[in-house]
């Protein structure tokens, strides 16, 4: 609430952490899976003297590179930037609560960029023993930053019995900790495993048969996904109740995409087991890119689950999504929250003492409302009260999380009410509309 915040007109900031976060979630897990594919496959292939999986992975390796550290690196420091933007008091408590965590992580970073890297020039040079050493060194630092990255994301939807002590590993081995590394692992060899079908048909210099024996090697780390909806339901066991419930029939929408990440991963599994593996099909460059996008939306609608689930709030039960502390609603409700959010006056070129009603209506609609919506883009306010009467925007906003359960209650005296409902109404253009309307749009939804 401090901290000024991010106008990203049309869009949202909401909209635009989402799309940078939904691409750096697919190659941060496609590196994770990447890296224990290739030491597990060089560690066999050595043993085995197979050398074409051997040539393969290096191969594999180069394309890693290019891709997981360039743009996995660059989308990283993206996500960071977005959401130290539109959501800063969560971005600060998440760095006070887990300082060092982050350091931790950051430090597995580091070493798996620098081993990743090592373990590519590094091909050919030294011995296999070493080298193999290299590629678990950077397989297993690329997973310890997911299992580190995990406790804090899954902190978020589930904070356990953090709440009440505050305590570090309380939050971090919070209730949904276990199985969402489960489902990330899973998630993360896959996307690893339909990387390798792509590479191995764009790869130069490999004959049909070889092609073939690679995809089949790697098609079966695709099988785990099979597993996806038992693992889901041992996760969404231990969400908190009401964000249960939102998947259980409240939200249509979260339902939908729910039952599509979960149906498109087990289907890809089944696949897997039954095509790659048992009938030893072939997979082709169109079919294997295929593949990849329903990965990758099956892994976005996974994500969208789950910070769905997670509103009103950014931090469960702690921090609503627009920054207000739950522990700070009793102050504020009495004594407002502009005094908390100066940034709102500044950006209107004034003070917060120096606003007049309609420019406070504005100010708190900025530090409660910007958010999640936009004027007349994404989840547009304009267009959600068009037309709307006074009294209904009165009566939503007295009822904003009944009326839809996303958003967190509106929080102020009789004072700020007024000043916002007259701001929406100036919005909405059903400022000289009488009452009538209202039943029209009640007869209308
Ligand atoms: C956490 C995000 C979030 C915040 C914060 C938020 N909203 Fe919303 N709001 C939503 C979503 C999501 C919808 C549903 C939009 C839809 O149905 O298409 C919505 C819908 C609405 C609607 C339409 C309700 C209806 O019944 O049709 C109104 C009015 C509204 N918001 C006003 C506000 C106001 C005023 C504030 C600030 C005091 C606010 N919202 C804060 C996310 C939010």
């Amino acid at each position: 609430m401090q901290y000024p915040i991010w106008d990203v007109p049309q869009l949202g900031g909401g909209m635009v952490i989402a799309m940078i976060a939904i691409f750096h979630v697919t190659i941060a897990h496609f590196a994770v899976g990447a890296g224990l594919f290739s030491a597990v496959t060089e560690h066999f292939a050595w043993k085995r003297g197979d050398q074409l999986m051997l040539r393969f992975l290096k191969d594999y390796i180069r394309y890693l590179i290019l891709i997981s550290f360039i743009l996995g690196a660059l989308s990283g420091v993206g996500i960071w930037f977005s959401i130290s933007l539109v959501s800063p008091e969560a971005t600060s408590a998440l760095i006070h609560q887990y300082v060092w965590g982050w350091a931790t992580e950051w430090v597995f970073f580091l070493v798996e960029i620098v081993a990743g890297y090592i373990y590519y020039y590094t091909w050919d040079r030294v011995s296999p023993k070493k080298h193999v050493i290299v590629g678990w060194i950077y397989a297993v630092s690329a997973y310890m930053s997911l299992v580190i990255i995990n406790g804090i994301l899954s902190f978020m939807l589930s904070p356990g019995e953090w709440l009440q002590t505050r305590e570090f590993w309380d939050g971090f081995f919070n209730p949904t900790y276990w199985p969402s590394l489960v489902l990330r692992t899973i998630s993360a060899v896959s996307l690893a495993a339909i990387f390798v079908t792509i590479i191995a048909n764009i790869a130069h210099g490999y004959s049909r048969e070889e092609r073939h024996r690679i995809i089949t090697a790697g098609g079966r780390w695709l099988i785990p996904l099979a597993l996806m909806i038992p693992v889901s339901v041992w996760y969404f066991a231990r969400v908190p109740d009401a964000a249960r419930d939102l998947v259980t029939g409240q939200a249509i929408a979260m339902t939908l995409f729910l039952m599509f990440g979960m149906a498109a991963s087990t289907l890809v599994g089944l696949y897997a087991y039954f095509g790659l593996i048992l009938k030893r099909r072939y997979i082709n460059l169109e079919t294997s890119i295929l593949l990849g996008l329903i990965a990758f939306m099956a892994t976005g609608s996974m994500e969208f689950v789950r910070e769905g689930i997670r509103k009103p709030y950014i931090i469960y039960e702690y921090m609503y999504s627009n920054g207000i502390l739950r522990e700070e609603v009793e102050v504020l409700s009495e004594k407002g929250v502009l005094s908390w959010a100066p940034w709102t006056a500044t950006a209107m070129g004034t003070e917060i003492s120096a606003l007049n009603q309609d420019q406070r209506g504005e100010a708190l609609y900025r530090a409660q409302c910007m958010r999640c919506h936009t004027l007349d883009g994404v989840n547009g306010i304009k267009l959600l009260i068009k037309n709307w009467s006074e009294n209904s925007i009165r009566h939503a906003l007295e009822n904003l999380h009944e009326e839809q359960y996303f958003m967190p209650p509106f929080i102020g005296p009789e004072q700020d009410l007024q000043d916002v409902t007259r701001y929406l109404l100036s919005l909405s253009g059903g400022s000289d509309v009488s009452d009538a309307s209202m039943s029209e749009k009640e007869g209308q939804s």
